[in-house]
């Protein structure tokens, strides 16, 4: 297992993209944004002279999730939340449930709090055990469903983890890749210090404007507001997340969270039998654990397949490899060529 320095987490798949490659690093939806979205997007630009005005976003999210405007805080990204909340609050005890996106531990970091770690373990299908969260953690931060292992957290589970004083946050980016959202709390005003943290980025094909929300309460989310610059969010992403919220929108989410299921269903099915697949994968992606990891993924590369590494995750390893869940045909490709590497492939020297 590796513990991954500070560079090494700001790793992300895009780094281990390149021109001409066949994208399995990156977990944004192929095909994305949709062409009635690059119209919402292009009109807002021809609005873009003025200061944008959040107003109508905030509402329209809160409509959506059933909650009440204040409690919505529109970010440049889920990303900025993290940095918000490492500004905002004081933690004497942050916990961060690894593997994980590692954004929120740089954040803190960064703004020189003190983080702990909770690794799951590859033997519990990395699945959360409540009870293993410190009691004095003032601070909770974990991903539903998780990046990279793809594992689905019960509900239950997480609402487990709420205490008077602490926060807990739940990054839900990966929410709306899950029919149904059957264990999001975005909607749970009840939980106390519950920071729900959502993102367009990854359904909507969105990750170059920079766009998504925070569901909390009032005072929470008055909190981290009070560390935004004026004007976090430009009039294009606004524009986005009124349009990404109506009922048709939402509609054509849960769709494509249908079709993914049967296209993940198929990239199990045409994966060689000797690969092991890590805990119960549910999001757009899937965890690999394949011997000799750093070179079969120097060898896919030179074959023109990008798949993100892995041992930039706290509590991964080189050889665990993150694939995104593509079409059918390009799920069997991959697994082809998968197969040839791990089997027959001599590693050309210079790759090594
Ligand atoms: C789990 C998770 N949360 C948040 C983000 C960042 O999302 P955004 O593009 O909205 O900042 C990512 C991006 O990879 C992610 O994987």
């Amino acid at each position: 297992m590796t513990d991954p320095s500070r560079h090494e987490l700001r790793h992300h798949g895009d780094a281990d993209l390149a021109p001409g490659l066949i994208d399995l690093a990156v977990n944004v939806r192929a095909g994305t944004p949709p062409p009635w979205l690059r119209t919402v997007l292009h009109e807002a630009l021809d609005a873009s002279a003025g200061y944008p005005d959040a107003g109508p976003a905030r509402a329209a999210v809160a409509a959506a999730h059933s909650r009440d405007p204040a409690e919505v805080l529109l970010t440049a990204g889920a990303a900025e939340t993290f940095v918000l909340l490492a500004r905002a609050l004081r933690p004497r005890r942050s916990v961060l449930v690894h593997p994980s996106f590692t954004e929120p531990e740089l954040a803190l970091r960064s703004a020189g709090h003190p983080v702990s770690r909770l690794l799951l373990r590859a033997e519990d299908g990395y699945r959360l055990d409540p009870m293993a969260v410190p009691e004095d953690a003032d601070l909770v931060v974990l991903g539903n469903p998780t990046n990279p292992t793809s594992v689905l957290h019960p509900a239950a589970d997480l609402v487990a983890l709420a205490r008077p004083g602490r926060v807990l946050v739940v990054d839900e980016a990966f929410a709306d890749t899950v029919p149904g959202e059957p264990e999001s709390l975005a909607g749970r005003r009840d939980v106390p210090g519950l920071l729900v943290v959502r993102s367009l980025t990854k359904t909507w094909g969105l990750a170059g404007i920079r766009v998504g929300y925070a569901l909390g309460s009032a005072d929470l989310v008055a909190a981290l507001a009070a560390h935004q610059p004026h004007w976090p969010v430009s009039t294009p992403a606004l524009a986005a997340l009124t349009a990404c919220t109506t009922p048709a929108a939402r509609a054509e989410a849960e769709a494509a969270a249908r079709e993914l299921t049967g296209r993940r269903a198929a990239l199990l099915e045409a994966l060689p039998g000797w690969v092991v697949v890590e805990g119960r994968p549910r999001s757009s992606f899937v965890l690999l654990l394949v011997p000799d990891g750093a070179r079969v993924r120097q060898t896919l590369r030179h074959r023109g397949w990008a798949v993100r590494r892995g041992d930039t995750f706290p509590g991964l390893t080189a050889d665990h490899l993150r694939v995104a869940v593509r079409d059918p045909a390009t799920s069997r490709g991959f697994a082809a060529a998968l197969a040839e590497v791990m089997t027959t492939h001599r590693i050309p020297e210079e790759i090594r």
